[in-house]
């Protein structure tokens, strides 16, 4: 959830430090700080407000020194302030910390006895404490301070430490929080995500669970928590440094939603082949281990979630294949019972979600017969532990509010049903040839919604100054009207809800009056005429009502219905191409509202705490 980023090179490293910092703000943003060596002393700068104005800041109380660790802050433990903001400085050490020690509060306790003082709530300050004690009191040399510490933790973190007294290395380690390690030439650092690295280096260590790592500015030694030596990978990135540059939009969802096409486009690339879908291509998938797969069990958090929830649609119905979804946080803390011949699916964007993870972890050892992740982060945790993977292959998302990953997720599934029912046989070729060709005509036909943009954005006046919304859909619309809702509430503070539009009568219908949009997903589909009545129940109770249709069914324009329409498609695109609208309603609600698009109030990209 938080971002750090460590630097030691023969130059000042407080610019990399920054601009590292600017480019991790993504996974939090409550504070930030930065901290550097030079003759002997830490140079500290903090602020409770975003990176840009500690830059500035930096600017005033300069920050000399080529060795240095940054933060930028999802609180955890203590809300934000300059006092719990990051690094931390305990003697000689500093250090910055991404996830949570679970059992700080019992090491705070021995420290304090020891005579040690706090000035923060946060659990990073005890842990730093305690290397601290190691290293001064019990005279361990830091780096054996720092694997025995760490051997004590319970907890995920990852790391970056610093000695005063001796500015020639750059501590690292990881558990259960990302963390990688990038190859300078004559320098070295580490981040929690390569993006912030990139303006200095495409190389990197992608450092797995359990390892720790000293860096000088000619060498990185990597070891495990008992100091035995590993050996490195050194990987190269493909991304590039302006993958996180707005271009010519306003903001970073803006130019998400926007990308959609040509990441949709990317997405299929070398997977359909003539009238078929070929995934054999793909990282580690066996036709032999697929193709005795008889039910699914999808697990994943927030809109991966929901893409879940169409994958099983479509996986009952065109691959005859018994599919569950679960929310990980729930999957996590039960016991499941797991059938046999079942794959085990996550999905997710980061592919570092700490309740994600955690459910993949669980399900290798409750007996599936393969795991297989949907994933836009190549050297993501659940990449790398995940038996097979699917790329969505979005490029890097920025804005919180997930946009292009939800549509390629989506798309992803789509192509995982229709290769998983030919291979089973449950789909024909006639059948496979019609939804191949669909696929191909995708990212025009997602060109041609986004075209509506205007229509969208006078729309969103109408929500100025509306506290409630609810979303209906049905069918495999349903998740689509979630994932409306969800986008909505999390960047404009609108409170939405989205609902099954047979289940209004069950009780949200209460909540009808005229202060309410109700936004309805209306696509020309079997269940078309079922929805219309449910538009007639909201009608006849004065609500008012933003439809999303294809002009079919007899929905017509009235002081009470604004109507949408959206170009015809083939309807196995529906749930992808009736997304762009929602997401464009979100944006521009959220701009009217004034809220911070790209990072709203106590969210953050990456949730790899629990
Ligand atoms: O990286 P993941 O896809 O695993 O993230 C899951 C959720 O945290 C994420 O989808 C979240 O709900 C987004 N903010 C939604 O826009």
């Amino acid at each position: 959830m938080c971002g750090i980023v460590g630097a030691i090179a023969q130059r000042d490293v407080s610019p990399i430090l920054l601009e590292g910092l600017r480019r991790l703000e993504y996974r939090g943003y409550d504070s930030c700080g930065v901290c550097t060596v030079s003759d002997g002393g830490f140079n500290c700068v903090k602020t409770v407000e975003k990176v840009q104005a500690l830059t500035a800041k930096v600017q005033q109380h300069p920050c000399p020194g080529r060795l240095g660790i940054a933060h930028t802050r999802w609180a955890t433990h203590g809300g934000p302030s300059e006092t719990n903001a990051h690094p931390h400085i305990v003697g000689n050490l500093a250090m910055v910390h991404n996830g949570i020690i679970e059992n700080f509060a019992q090491m705070k306790e021995e420290l304090l006895k020891a005579g040690y003082a706090f000035k923060s709530q946060t659990d990073t300050e005890a842990l730093l404490a305690r290397i601290h004690f190691l290293h001064a009191k019990q005279g361990l040399p830091l780096i054996n301070a720092f694997a025995k510490a760490l051997s004590e933790v319970k907890g995920s973190y990852a790391l970056a430490l610093i000695d005063r007294d001796h500015p020639e290395t750059l501590y690292v380690a990881r558990q259960g929080s990302p963390l990688v390690i990038g190859l300078g030439i004559g320098e070295n650092f580490a981040a929690s995500d390569v993006l912030a690295l990139l303006p200095v280096t495409r190389r990197f260590i992608y450092m797995k669970e359990g390892e720790i790592a000293a860096l000088t500015t000619s060498e990185v030694k990597l070891y495990d928590l008992s100091l035995n030596p590993l050996h490195a990978e050194i990987a190269e990135s493909d991304l590039d440094a302006e993958s996180i540059s707005k271009g010519k939009y306003r903001h970073f969802m803006q130019k998400e939603i926007f990308e959609q096409p040509e990441a949709l486009a990317s997405t299929m690339m070398g997977r359909l082949s003539g009238d078929r879908v070929d995934l054999s291509s793909v990282a580690g998938f066996s036709k032999a281990a697929l193709s005795d797969i008889d039910s699914i069990k999808i697990v994943a958090c927030g809109t991966s979630y929901h893409a879940g929830l169409v994958g099983k649609y479509w996986l009952e119905e065109l691959a005859g294949i018994s599919t569950s979804v679960e929310i990980a946080s729930e999957y996590r803390y039960r016991k499941a019972v797991v059938k046999p011949h079942s794959l085990f699916v996550t999905i997710s964007q980061s592919g570092e979600t700490a309740d994600t993870l955690a459910s993949l972890r669980l399900a290798k050892k409750q007996g599936y017969a393969a795991t297989l992740c949907v994933c836009n982060v190549s050297a993501s945790s659940l990449m790398r532990e995940s038996d097979f993977s699917l790329m969505t292959r979005a490029g890097a998302e920025i804005g919180v509010a997930s946009t292009k990953a939800f549509t390629t997720q989506l798309l992803c599934l789509l192509l995982l049903t229709v290769y998983l029912g030919a291979l089973r046989g449950a789909l024909s070729p006639e059948r496979e040839k019609e939804i191949t060709s669909a696929i191909r005509a995708l990212p025009e036909a997602a060109r041609a919604v986004l075209s509506g943009d205007e229509r969208v954005s006078r729309l969103a006046e109408e929500f100025a100054g509306k506290h409630h919304c609810l979303f209906l859909g049905r069918g495999i619309m349903y998740p689509i009207a979630l994932e409306g809702a969800l986008k909505l509430k999390e960047i404009s503070y609108i409170h939405a809800e989205g609902y099954a539009a047979g289940e209004l009568k069950h009780g949200p219908i209460a909540l009808i009056d005229d202060k309410m949009p109700v936004v309805v997903v209306a696509p020309d589909n079997a269940l078309l005429s079922k929805l219309e009545s449910n538009i007639e129940e909201v009608r006849a109770r004065g609500g008012r009502l933003c439809v999303f249709s294809q002009g079919a069914g007899s929905l017509r324009e009235d002081p009470q219905t604004e109507i949408l329409t959206l170009p015809p498609a083939p309807a196995i695109l529906q749930p992808i191409l009736f997304t762009l609208p929602l997401q464009l309603l979100a944006y521009h609600c959220a701009v009217i509202n004034g809220t911070d698009v790209d990072q709203p109030r106590n969210l953050a990209k990456s949730v790899t705490v629990e």
